[in-house]
Protein backbone atom coordinates (compact mmCIF):
# COMPACT_ATOMS: atom_id res chain seq x y z
CA UNK A 1 0.00 0.00 0.00
CA UNK A 2 0.96 3.47 -0.57
CA UNK A 3 0.04 6.06 2.12
CA UNK A 4 -1.21 9.45 1.56
CA UNK A 5 -0.60 11.73 4.21
CA UNK A 6 -3.60 14.18 4.58
CA UNK A 7 -2.59 17.87 5.27
CA UNK A 8 -5.78 19.09 4.86
CA UNK A 9 -8.45 20.64 2.24
CA UNK A 10 -9.42 17.98 -0.21
CA UNK A 11 -5.78 17.18 -2.00
CA UNK A 12 -5.39 13.66 -0.11
CA UNK A 13 -8.27 12.36 -1.71
CA UNK A 14 -7.52 12.81 -5.48
CA UNK A 15 -3.85 11.80 -4.78
CA UNK A 16 -5.38 8.94 -3.51
CA UNK A 17 -7.07 8.10 -6.36
CA UNK A 18 -4.56 8.99 -8.88
CA UNK A 19 -2.78 6.44 -7.54
CA UNK A 20 -5.03 3.87 -7.58
CA UNK A 21 -5.84 4.97 -11.57
CA UNK A 22 -1.89 3.86 -11.69
CA UNK A 23 -3.30 0.67 -10.52
CA UNK A 24 -1.65 1.27 -6.85
CA UNK A 25 -3.75 0.24 -3.77
CA UNK A 26 -3.49 3.53 -1.49
CA UNK A 27 -4.60 4.95 1.81
CA UNK A 28 -4.96 8.03 3.39
CA UNK A 29 -3.80 8.76 7.07
CA UNK A 30 -3.90 12.19 9.15
CA UNK A 31 -0.88 14.00 9.17
CA UNK A 32 -0.72 13.56 13.08
CA UNK A 33 -0.16 9.99 12.68
CA UNK A 34 2.82 9.11 14.68
CA UNK A 35 5.59 8.04 12.24
CA UNK A 36 5.97 4.96 13.91
CA UNK A 37 2.52 4.28 13.12
CA UNK A 38 2.66 4.91 9.56
CA UNK A 39 5.74 2.84 9.22
CA UNK A 40 3.89 -0.12 11.05
CA UNK A 41 1.91 -0.56 7.81
CA UNK A 42 4.67 -1.31 5.91
CA UNK A 43 3.75 1.00 3.27
CA UNK A 44 6.11 1.10 -0.35
CA UNK A 45 5.96 4.35 -0.23
CA UNK A 46 4.54 7.40 1.30
CA UNK A 47 2.97 11.00 -0.53
CA UNK A 48 2.66 14.13 1.27
CA UNK A 49 -0.41 16.13 0.07
CA UNK A 50 -0.81 19.86 -0.42
CA UNK A 51 -2.78 21.41 2.26
CA UNK A 52 -3.99 24.85 2.82
CA UNK A 53 -1.41 26.32 5.58
CA UNK A 54 1.91 28.16 5.36
CA UNK A 55 5.10 25.79 6.45
CA UNK A 56 5.40 29.08 8.71
CA UNK A 57 2.17 29.93 10.38
CA UNK A 58 1.49 29.02 13.60
CA UNK A 59 -0.27 25.51 14.47
CA UNK A 60 0.71 24.24 10.93
CA UNK A 61 0.72 21.03 10.61
CA UNK A 62 4.20 19.22 10.87
CA UNK A 63 5.99 16.03 10.19
CA UNK A 64 8.52 14.23 12.04
CA UNK A 65 11.58 14.28 10.13
CA UNK A 66 12.82 10.73 11.18
CA UNK A 67 10.26 9.61 8.47
CA UNK A 68 12.67 10.62 5.91
CA UNK A 69 15.23 8.49 7.33
CA UNK A 70 13.10 5.70 7.46
CA UNK A 71 14.19 4.09 3.83
CA UNK A 72 10.50 4.56 2.47
CA UNK A 73 10.53 6.24 -0.85
CA UNK A 74 8.57 9.43 -0.04
CA UNK A 75 6.85 12.17 -2.85
CA UNK A 76 6.16 15.62 -1.12
CA UNK A 77 3.41 17.82 -3.25
CA UNK A 78 2.80 21.43 -2.41
CA UNK A 79 2.86 21.46 1.04
CA UNK A 80 4.60 18.39 1.26
CA UNK A 81 7.08 19.25 -0.67
CA UNK A 82 8.06 22.72 1.12
CA UNK A 83 7.71 20.34 4.54
CA UNK A 84 10.76 18.16 3.17
CA UNK A 85 12.63 20.90 1.96
CA UNK A 86 12.50 22.57 5.32
CA UNK A 87 12.83 19.30 7.29
CA UNK A 88 15.86 18.32 5.53
CA UNK A 89 17.46 21.70 5.67
CA UNK A 90 16.75 23.41 2.12
CA UNK A 91 14.82 27.06 2.60
CA UNK A 92 11.46 28.22 1.85
CA UNK A 93 10.59 31.78 2.21
CA UNK A 94 7.51 33.62 2.59
CA UNK A 95 8.61 36.55 0.51
CA UNK A 96 5.53 37.43 -1.80
CA UNK A 97 6.52 34.45 -4.59
CA UNK A 98 3.42 33.58 -4.84
CA UNK A 99 1.64 31.57 -8.04
CA UNK A 100 -1.95 30.34 -8.25
CA UNK A 101 -3.24 28.66 -11.44
CA UNK A 102 -1.18 27.33 -14.72
CA UNK A 103 2.03 27.54 -14.30
CA UNK A 104 4.58 27.41 -17.06
CA UNK A 105 7.46 24.55 -15.66
CA UNK A 106 10.63 24.35 -17.54
CA UNK A 107 12.43 21.07 -16.54
CA UNK A 108 16.15 21.36 -16.25
CA UNK A 109 17.05 17.62 -15.64
CA UNK A 110 15.06 15.76 -18.10
CA UNK A 111 16.96 12.65 -17.77
CA UNK A 112 15.57 12.75 -13.72
CA UNK A 113 13.35 10.09 -12.20
CA UNK A 114 10.26 11.88 -12.28
CA UNK A 115 10.06 14.07 -15.84
CA UNK A 116 11.95 11.65 -18.03
CA UNK A 117 10.27 11.56 -21.17
CA UNK A 118 8.16 14.57 -20.30
CA UNK A 119 7.84 17.79 -22.27
CA UNK A 120 10.90 20.50 -21.10
CA UNK A 121 8.19 22.52 -20.93
CA UNK A 122 4.52 21.49 -19.37
CA UNK A 123 1.87 23.31 -17.71
CA UNK A 124 0.94 22.60 -13.86
CA UNK A 125 -1.43 23.59 -11.25
CA UNK A 126 0.11 25.76 -8.65
CA UNK A 127 -0.73 26.96 -5.70
CA UNK A 128 1.27 28.62 -3.13
CA UNK A 129 2.38 31.56 -1.26
CA UNK A 130 6.19 30.28 -0.07
CA UNK A 131 8.43 28.98 -2.81
CA UNK A 132 11.63 26.93 -1.78
CA UNK A 133 14.36 28.89 -2.81
CA UNK A 134 17.25 26.11 -2.15
CA UNK A 135 17.29 22.47 -1.75
CA UNK A 136 18.58 20.79 0.89
CA UNK A 137 21.90 19.03 0.43
CA UNK A 138 22.26 16.16 -2.05
CA UNK A 139 19.29 17.16 -3.41
CA UNK A 140 18.96 17.60 -7.55
CA UNK A 141 17.01 20.91 -8.23
CA UNK A 142 14.76 19.44 -11.29
CA UNK A 143 12.68 21.91 -12.53
CA UNK A 144 12.01 25.83 -11.79
CA UNK A 145 9.84 28.50 -13.09
CA UNK A 146 9.75 31.62 -13.79
CA UNK A 147 9.08 32.74 -10.20
CA UNK A 148 10.37 30.09 -8.11
CA UNK A 149 13.98 28.80 -8.81
CA UNK A 150 13.15 25.38 -7.10
CA UNK A 151 10.01 23.78 -8.71
CA UNK A 152 10.95 20.25 -8.11
CA UNK A 153 13.65 18.03 -6.69
CA UNK A 154 14.84 15.02 -5.86
CA UNK A 155 17.23 12.76 -4.26
CA UNK A 156 17.23 9.18 -5.74
CA UNK A 157 20.16 7.49 -3.59
CA UNK A 158 17.85 8.53 -1.00
CA UNK A 159 14.50 7.83 -3.08
CA UNK A 160 13.46 11.60 -1.25
CA UNK A 161 11.42 13.43 -4.25
CA UNK A 162 9.49 16.68 -4.47
CA UNK A 163 7.20 18.93 -6.61
CA UNK A 164 5.99 22.46 -5.82
CA UNK A 165 3.10 22.26 -7.78
CA UNK A 166 -0.23 19.55 -7.70
CA UNK A 167 0.20 16.84 -10.31
CA UNK A 168 -2.84 15.27 -8.97
CA UNK A 169 -5.39 17.71 -10.81
CA UNK A 170 -6.05 17.53 -14.51
CA UNK A 171 -4.57 21.06 -14.96
CA UNK A 172 -1.04 19.89 -14.45
CA UNK A 173 -0.84 18.13 -18.15
CA UNK A 174 1.87 15.58 -16.97
CA UNK A 175 0.75 15.05 -13.38
CA UNK A 176 -0.15 11.24 -13.72
CA UNK A 177 2.60 10.29 -15.64
CA UNK A 178 4.98 12.14 -12.81
CA UNK A 179 3.21 10.65 -10.55
CA UNK A 180 3.59 6.76 -11.66
CA UNK A 181 7.40 7.93 -12.19
CA UNK A 182 7.55 8.01 -8.80
CA UNK A 183 5.57 4.73 -8.02
CA UNK A 184 6.88 2.76 -10.66
CA UNK A 185 10.74 3.53 -11.07
CA UNK A 186 11.09 5.57 -7.98
CA UNK A 187 9.69 3.48 -5.44
CA UNK A 188 9.43 0.22 -7.64
CA UNK A 189 6.23 -0.92 -7.26
CA UNK A 190 4.70 -2.88 -9.78
CA UNK A 191 1.37 -1.84 -10.79
CA UNK A 192 -0.79 -4.90 -10.06
CA UNK A 193 -3.54 -3.82 -7.96
CA UNK A 194 -7.00 -3.93 -9.68
CA UNK A 195 -10.94 -3.95 -8.15
CA UNK A 196 -11.35 -7.79 -9.54
CA UNK A 197 -9.03 -8.53 -5.98
CA UNK A 198 -11.18 -6.66 -4.00
CA UNK A 199 -13.92 -8.43 -4.82
CA UNK A 200 -12.37 -12.25 -4.17
CA UNK A 201 -10.88 -10.33 -0.63
CA UNK A 202 -14.29 -9.05 -0.05
CA UNK A 203 -16.25 -12.61 -0.86
CA UNK A 204 -14.05 -14.26 1.65
CA UNK A 205 -13.92 -12.13 4.65
CA UNK A 206 -17.95 -11.72 4.46
CA UNK A 207 -18.02 -15.19 4.22
CA UNK A 208 -16.19 -16.26 7.27
CA UNK A 209 -17.34 -12.93 9.22
CA UNK A 210 -20.78 -13.92 9.04
CA UNK A 211 -21.02 -17.80 9.33
CA UNK A 212 -24.36 -19.31 9.51
CA UNK A 213 -25.80 -15.88 10.31
CA UNK A 214 -28.33 -14.11 8.39
CA UNK A 215 -28.14 -10.03 7.48
CA UNK A 216 -30.16 -6.86 6.15
CA UNK A 217 -29.44 -4.63 2.82
CA UNK A 218 -31.79 -1.36 2.66
CA UNK A 219 -31.57 -1.09 -1.39
CA UNK A 220 -32.00 3.10 -2.43
CA UNK A 221 -32.22 2.12 -6.14
CA UNK A 222 -28.58 4.15 -5.93
CA UNK A 223 -24.79 2.65 -7.42
CA UNK A 224 -23.24 1.93 -3.89
CA UNK A 225 -26.44 -0.35 -2.23
CA UNK A 226 -26.97 -1.89 -5.60
CA UNK A 227 -23.16 -2.98 -5.96
CA UNK A 228 -22.57 -3.55 -1.56
CA UNK A 229 -26.24 -5.98 -2.02
CA UNK A 230 -24.33 -7.82 -4.70
CA UNK A 231 -21.25 -7.94 -3.30
CA UNK A 232 -22.71 -9.43 0.27
CA UNK A 233 -25.04 -11.64 -2.07
CA UNK A 234 -21.44 -13.16 -4.04
CA UNK A 235 -20.11 -14.28 -0.36
CA UNK A 236 -23.35 -15.20 1.43
CA UNK A 237 -26.49 -15.93 -0.94
CA UNK A 238 -29.77 -16.28 -0.02
CA UNK A 239 -28.60 -15.31 3.68
CA UNK A 240 -28.73 -11.92 2.59
CA UNK A 241 -32.37 -10.03 2.81
CA UNK A 242 -32.83 -7.06 0.74
CA UNK A 243 -35.23 -4.04 1.80
CA UNK A 244 -36.37 -1.14 -0.57
CA UNK A 245 -38.45 1.12 0.41
CA UNK A 246 -40.86 2.64 -2.33
CA UNK A 247 -41.75 6.25 -1.10
CA UNK A 248 -42.85 7.60 -4.44
CA UNK A 249 -40.32 9.85 -4.77
CA UNK A 250 -38.32 7.73 -7.81
CA UNK A 251 -37.92 8.53 -10.90
CA UNK A 252 -40.23 6.84 -13.49
CA UNK A 253 -38.62 2.92 -14.37
CA UNK A 254 -36.24 2.90 -10.97
CA UNK A 255 -38.95 1.04 -8.66
CA UNK A 256 -39.30 -1.36 -11.56
CA UNK A 257 -35.01 -1.23 -12.52
CA UNK A 258 -34.83 -2.57 -8.38
CA UNK A 259 -37.36 -5.29 -8.82
CA UNK A 260 -36.98 -6.59 -11.61
CA UNK A 261 -33.18 -5.85 -13.24
CA UNK A 262 -31.49 -5.89 -10.15
CA UNK A 263 -33.08 -9.11 -8.70
CA UNK A 264 -32.59 -10.96 -12.07
CA UNK A 265 -29.11 -10.13 -12.09
CA UNK A 266 -28.16 -11.43 -8.67
CA UNK A 267 -31.01 -13.59 -7.75
CA UNK A 268 -31.36 -12.04 -4.26
CA UNK A 269 -34.32 -11.63 -1.91
CA UNK A 270 -35.83 -8.52 -1.70
CA UNK A 271 -38.98 -7.08 0.29
CA UNK A 272 -40.53 -4.01 -1.44
CA UNK A 273 -42.32 -1.70 0.91
CA UNK A 274 -44.79 0.70 -0.74
CA UNK A 275 -44.83 3.88 1.62
CA UNK A 276 -45.93 6.23 -1.00
CA UNK A 277 -48.79 7.63 0.48
CA UNK A 278 -47.04 7.44 3.30
CA UNK A 279 -44.83 10.05 2.50
CA UNK A 280 -47.05 11.56 0.83
CA UNK A 281 -49.45 12.64 3.72
CA UNK A 282 -46.80 13.70 5.76
CA UNK A 283 -45.63 15.72 3.01
CA UNK A 284 -48.94 17.41 2.40
CA UNK A 285 -49.01 21.48 2.92
CA UNK A 286 -45.21 21.51 3.16
CA UNK A 287 -42.81 23.58 1.05
CA UNK A 288 -40.16 24.22 2.96
CA UNK A 289 -36.83 22.40 1.55
CA UNK A 290 -35.61 21.86 4.87
CA UNK A 291 -38.91 20.44 6.03
CA UNK A 292 -39.51 18.42 3.55
CA UNK A 293 -35.96 16.60 3.71
CA UNK A 294 -36.91 16.19 7.70
CA UNK A 295 -39.63 14.43 7.05
CA UNK A 296 -38.37 12.31 3.93
CA UNK A 297 -35.69 11.18 6.33
CA UNK A 298 -37.83 10.26 9.48
CA UNK A 299 -40.37 8.31 7.66
CA UNK A 300 -37.77 6.53 5.93
CA UNK A 301 -36.17 5.61 8.68
CA UNK A 302 -39.23 4.39 10.24
CA UNK A 303 -40.62 2.61 7.12
CA UNK A 304 -36.94 1.20 7.05
CA UNK A 305 -36.79 0.00 11.09
CA UNK A 306 -40.25 -1.52 10.55
CA UNK A 307 -39.17 -3.66 7.54
CA UNK A 308 -35.72 -4.47 9.40
CA UNK A 309 -37.73 -5.56 12.59
CA UNK A 310 -40.26 -8.05 10.55
CA UNK A 311 -37.73 -9.43 8.80
CA UNK A 312 -35.97 -10.41 11.82
CA UNK A 313 -38.84 -11.60 13.96
CA UNK A 314 -39.45 -14.06 10.46
CA UNK A 315 -36.19 -15.10 10.92
CA UNK A 316 -35.91 -15.58 14.52
CA UNK A 317 -39.11 -17.88 13.97
CA UNK A 318 -37.10 -19.88 11.67
CA UNK A 319 -34.23 -20.06 14.56
CA UNK A 320 -31.76 -17.76 12.54
CA UNK A 321 -30.01 -14.64 13.92
CA UNK A 322 -30.08 -11.50 11.53
CA UNK A 323 -26.74 -10.12 13.19
CA UNK A 324 -25.36 -7.59 10.13
CA UNK A 325 -26.53 -4.86 8.39
CA UNK A 326 -24.68 -3.63 4.80
CA UNK A 327 -24.31 -0.47 4.26
CA UNK A 328 -22.91 1.03 0.90
CA UNK A 329 -20.56 3.59 2.82
CA UNK A 330 -17.41 4.83 0.22
CA UNK A 331 -14.19 5.49 1.30
CA UNK A 332 -14.52 9.25 0.61
CA UNK A 333 -17.42 9.21 3.22
CA UNK A 334 -15.12 7.51 5.35
CA UNK A 335 -12.48 9.98 5.18
CA UNK A 336 -14.45 13.13 5.25
CA UNK A 337 -16.32 11.18 8.46
CA UNK A 338 -12.87 11.74 10.34
CA UNK A 339 -10.43 9.15 8.46
CA UNK A 340 -8.23 12.25 8.19
CA UNK A 341 -7.37 15.28 9.28
CA UNK A 342 -7.86 18.84 8.24
CA UNK A 343 -10.98 17.53 5.99
CA UNK A 344 -12.73 15.94 8.57
CA UNK A 345 -16.44 17.24 9.05
CA UNK A 346 -17.54 18.50 6.35
CA UNK A 347 -20.36 16.62 6.35
CA UNK A 348 -21.25 13.85 8.32
CA UNK A 349 -22.91 10.92 6.81
CA UNK A 350 -25.80 10.04 7.99
CA UNK A 351 -24.48 6.32 7.27
CA UNK A 352 -21.02 6.96 9.08
CA UNK A 353 -21.17 9.58 11.84
CA UNK A 354 -24.96 9.48 13.37
CA UNK A 355 -25.58 5.42 13.73
CA UNK A 356 -27.93 4.73 16.87
CA UNK A 357 -25.89 4.05 19.90
CA UNK A 358 -28.12 0.75 20.25
CA UNK A 359 -27.33 -0.52 17.41
CA UNK A 360 -28.04 -3.90 17.46
CA UNK A 361 -26.37 -4.70 14.25
CA UNK A 362 -22.66 -5.33 13.18
CA UNK A 363 -22.48 -3.73 9.87
CA UNK A 364 -20.52 -5.10 6.56
CA UNK A 365 -19.66 -2.56 4.72
CA UNK A 366 -17.70 -4.03 1.62
CA UNK A 367 -17.04 -0.61 -0.18
CA UNK A 368 -15.69 0.95 2.55
CA UNK A 369 -12.31 1.57 0.73
CA UNK A 370 -13.26 2.38 -2.51
CA UNK A 371 -13.87 5.24 -4.85
CA UNK A 372 -16.79 5.62 -6.68
CA UNK A 373 -15.88 4.43 -10.12
CA UNK A 374 -13.96 1.57 -8.64
CA UNK A 375 -17.26 0.63 -7.21
CA UNK A 376 -18.67 0.74 -10.78
CA UNK A 377 -15.95 -1.72 -12.14
CA UNK A 378 -16.74 -3.87 -8.94
CA UNK A 379 -20.91 -3.47 -10.25
CA UNK A 380 -19.86 -4.35 -13.66
CA UNK A 381 -17.95 -7.69 -12.88
CA UNK A 382 -20.42 -8.45 -10.77
CA UNK A 383 -23.07 -8.37 -13.76
CA UNK A 384 -24.87 -5.88 -12.47
CA UNK A 385 -26.68 -4.32 -15.27
CA UNK A 386 -25.56 -1.06 -16.94
CA UNK A 387 -28.57 0.87 -15.97
CA UNK A 388 -27.67 0.39 -12.31
CA UNK A 389 -23.52 0.74 -12.41
CA UNK A 390 -23.54 3.82 -14.44
CA UNK A 391 -26.67 5.56 -12.65
CA UNK A 392 -25.71 9.22 -11.93
CA UNK A 393 -26.56 10.29 -8.38
CA UNK A 394 -29.66 11.12 -7.43
CA UNK A 395 -30.69 12.36 -3.66
CA UNK A 396 -32.06 10.09 -0.82
CA UNK A 397 -35.53 12.51 -0.68
CA UNK A 398 -35.74 11.95 -4.70
CA UNK A 399 -37.97 14.10 -6.60
CA UNK A 400 -39.27 15.05 -3.31
CA UNK A 401 -36.56 18.06 -3.20
CA UNK A 402 -36.96 18.82 -7.21
CA UNK A 403 -40.59 20.25 -7.05
CA UNK A 404 -40.47 23.93 -5.75
CA UNK A 405 -43.65 24.33 -3.27
CA UNK A 406 -45.77 21.42 -2.05
CA UNK A 407 -45.14 18.07 -3.10
CA UNK A 408 -48.43 16.32 -4.78
CA UNK A 409 -48.86 13.03 -6.43
CA UNK A 410 -50.13 15.13 -9.37
CA UNK A 411 -47.06 17.31 -9.61
CA UNK A 412 -44.97 14.19 -8.76
CA UNK A 413 -46.33 12.78 -12.37
CA UNK A 414 -45.66 15.61 -14.49
CA UNK A 415 -41.97 15.87 -13.27
CA UNK A 416 -41.87 12.39 -13.38
CA UNK A 417 -42.38 12.76 -17.05
CA UNK A 418 -40.19 15.58 -17.49
CA UNK A 419 -37.30 13.70 -16.18
CA UNK A 420 -37.05 10.92 -18.21
CA UNK A 421 -37.81 12.89 -21.56
CA UNK A 422 -34.51 14.74 -20.48
CA UNK A 423 -32.88 11.25 -19.52
CA UNK A 424 -33.99 9.72 -22.77
CA UNK A 425 -32.51 12.29 -24.73
CA UNK A 426 -29.41 12.91 -23.08
CA UNK A 427 -28.57 9.46 -23.30
CA UNK A 428 -29.87 9.13 -26.62
CA UNK A 429 -27.31 12.01 -27.39
CA UNK A 430 -24.48 9.85 -25.84
CA UNK A 431 -23.93 12.51 -23.13
CA UNK A 432 -24.69 10.15 -20.25
CA UNK A 433 -20.89 10.00 -19.29
CA UNK A 434 -20.03 13.50 -19.89
CA UNK A 435 -22.36 15.13 -17.30
CA UNK A 436 -22.08 14.12 -13.55
CA UNK A 437 -25.86 14.60 -13.01
CA UNK A 438 -29.07 16.33 -14.51
CA UNK A 439 -31.46 17.28 -11.59
CA UNK A 440 -34.38 17.95 -13.52
CA UNK A 441 -36.53 20.93 -11.51
CA UNK A 442 -40.58 21.66 -10.92
CA UNK A 443 -41.01 25.34 -10.20
CA UNK A 444 -44.49 24.27 -8.81
CA UNK A 445 -45.07 27.59 -7.08
CA UNK A 446 -44.11 29.79 -10.55
CA UNK A 447 -46.19 30.60 -13.22
CA UNK A 448 -45.89 32.60 -16.67
CA UNK A 449 -48.15 32.86 -19.64
CA UNK A 450 -47.44 30.78 -22.81
CA UNK A 451 -49.34 30.39 -26.29
CA UNK A 452 -49.65 26.64 -27.30
CA UNK A 453 -52.70 26.08 -30.17
CA UNK A 454 -54.80 29.02 -30.60
CA UNK A 455 -55.00 29.85 -26.36
CA UNK A 456 -53.49 31.42 -23.95
CA UNK A 457 -51.72 28.68 -21.39
CA UNK A 458 -50.36 29.83 -17.89
CA UNK A 459 -48.27 27.10 -17.07
CA UNK A 460 -45.21 26.46 -15.31
CA UNK A 461 -41.78 26.12 -15.84
CA UNK A 462 -38.83 22.82 -15.58
CA UNK A 463 -35.56 23.94 -14.93
CA UNK A 464 -32.97 21.79 -16.17
CA UNK A 465 -29.90 21.65 -14.12
CA UNK A 466 -27.12 19.39 -15.91
CA UNK A 467 -23.40 19.72 -14.51
CA UNK A 468 -19.94 18.55 -14.88
CA UNK A 469 -18.22 17.60 -11.58
CA UNK A 470 -15.66 15.59 -10.08
CA UNK A 471 -16.85 14.95 -6.58
CA UNK A 472 -20.25 17.05 -6.24
CA UNK A 473 -18.29 19.35 -3.57
CA UNK A 474 -17.86 21.72 -6.85
CA UNK A 475 -19.52 21.53 -10.06
CA UNK A 476 -19.47 23.73 -13.18
CA UNK A 477 -22.86 23.53 -15.87
CA UNK A 478 -22.49 21.73 -18.55
CA UNK A 479 -22.19 23.13 -22.15
CA UNK A 480 -24.74 20.75 -24.00
CA UNK A 481 -25.10 20.65 -27.10
CA UNK A 482 -27.80 23.36 -28.86
CA UNK A 483 -30.14 20.53 -30.53
CA UNK A 484 -29.95 18.52 -27.49
CA UNK A 485 -32.00 20.89 -25.40
CA UNK A 486 -33.84 22.00 -28.44
CA UNK A 487 -35.24 18.58 -28.50
CA UNK A 488 -35.45 18.35 -24.93
CA UNK A 489 -37.70 22.02 -24.29
CA UNK A 490 -40.15 20.50 -27.62
CA UNK A 491 -40.85 17.51 -26.07
CA UNK A 492 -41.07 18.47 -22.86
CA UNK A 493 -43.45 21.41 -23.77
CA UNK A 494 -45.69 19.23 -25.71
CA UNK A 495 -45.77 15.82 -23.95
CA UNK A 496 -45.94 17.28 -20.67
CA UNK A 497 -49.26 19.04 -19.50
CA UNK A 498 -49.09 22.06 -17.66
CA UNK A 499 -45.70 22.85 -18.48
CA UNK A 500 -45.19 25.51 -21.31
CA UNK A 501 -41.64 26.98 -20.50
CA UNK A 502 -37.78 25.14 -20.45
CA UNK A 503 -35.44 27.18 -18.62
CA UNK A 504 -31.67 25.89 -18.12
CA UNK A 505 -29.83 26.82 -15.03
CA UNK A 506 -25.94 28.21 -15.58
CA UNK A 507 -25.00 28.62 -12.54
CA UNK A 508 -21.71 26.93 -11.36
CA UNK A 509 -21.18 25.99 -7.60
CA UNK A 510 -20.61 27.15 -5.53
CA UNK A 511 -22.69 29.58 -5.66
CA UNK A 512 -25.33 27.60 -6.83
CA UNK A 513 -25.64 23.76 -5.41
CA UNK A 514 -26.36 20.92 -7.58
CA UNK A 515 -29.85 20.60 -6.38
CA UNK A 516 -32.36 23.18 -6.19
CA UNK A 517 -33.67 22.46 -2.48
P1 LIG B 1 -25.81 19.74 -3.63
O1 LIG B 1 -27.23 20.05 -4.00
O2 LIG B 1 -25.53 19.93 -2.17
O3 LIG B 1 -25.64 18.20 -3.90
O4 LIG B 1 -24.82 20.46 -4.50
C1 LIG B 1 -24.42 17.52 -3.96
C2 LIG B 1 -24.68 16.08 -4.39
O5 LIG B 1 -25.40 15.38 -3.37
C3 LIG B 1 -26.66 14.95 -3.86
N1 LIG B 1 -27.61 15.14 -2.77
C4 LIG B 1 -28.02 14.17 -1.92
N2 LIG B 1 -27.72 12.86 -1.88
N3 LIG B 1 -29.13 12.59 -0.02
C5 LIG B 1 -28.29 12.07 -0.93
O6 LIG B 1 -28.06 10.87 -0.90
C6 LIG B 1 -29.48 13.90 0.02
O7 LIG B 1 -30.26 14.34 0.85
C7 LIG B 1 -28.87 14.73 -1.01
N4 LIG B 1 -28.97 16.07 -1.30
C8 LIG B 1 -28.18 16.29 -2.37
C9 LIG B 1 -26.92 15.77 -5.09
O8 LIG B 1 -27.77 15.11 -6.02
C10 LIG B 1 -25.54 15.96 -5.64
O9 LIG B 1 -25.10 14.82 -6.34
Amino acid sequence: TVLVVDFGAQYAQLIARRVREARVFSEIVPSDMPVAEMLAKNPAAIILSGGPSSVYAEGAPSLDASLFEAGVPVFGMCYGFQLMATALGGTVDNSGAREYGRTELSVSKPASTLFEGTPAEQQVWMSHGDACSAAPAGFDVTASTSVVPVAAFENDDKKLYGVQYHPEVLHSTHGQQVLEHFLYRGAGIEPNWTTGNVIDEQVEEIRARVGTKRAICGLSGGVDSAVAAALVQRAIGSQLTCVYVDHGLMRKGETEQVEKDFVAATGVQLKVVDAADRFLDALAGVSDPEQKRKIIGREFIRVFEQAQAEIVAENAADGADVAFLVQGTLYPDVVESGGGTGTANIKSHHNVGGLPEDLEFELIEPLRKLFKDEVRAVGQELGLPEEIVQRQPFPGPGLGIRIVGEVTRERLDLLREADAIAREELTAAGLDRQIWQCPVVLLADVRSVGVQGDGRTYGHPIVLRPVSSEDAMTADWSRLPYETLERISTRITNEVADVNRVVLDVTSKPPGTIEWE
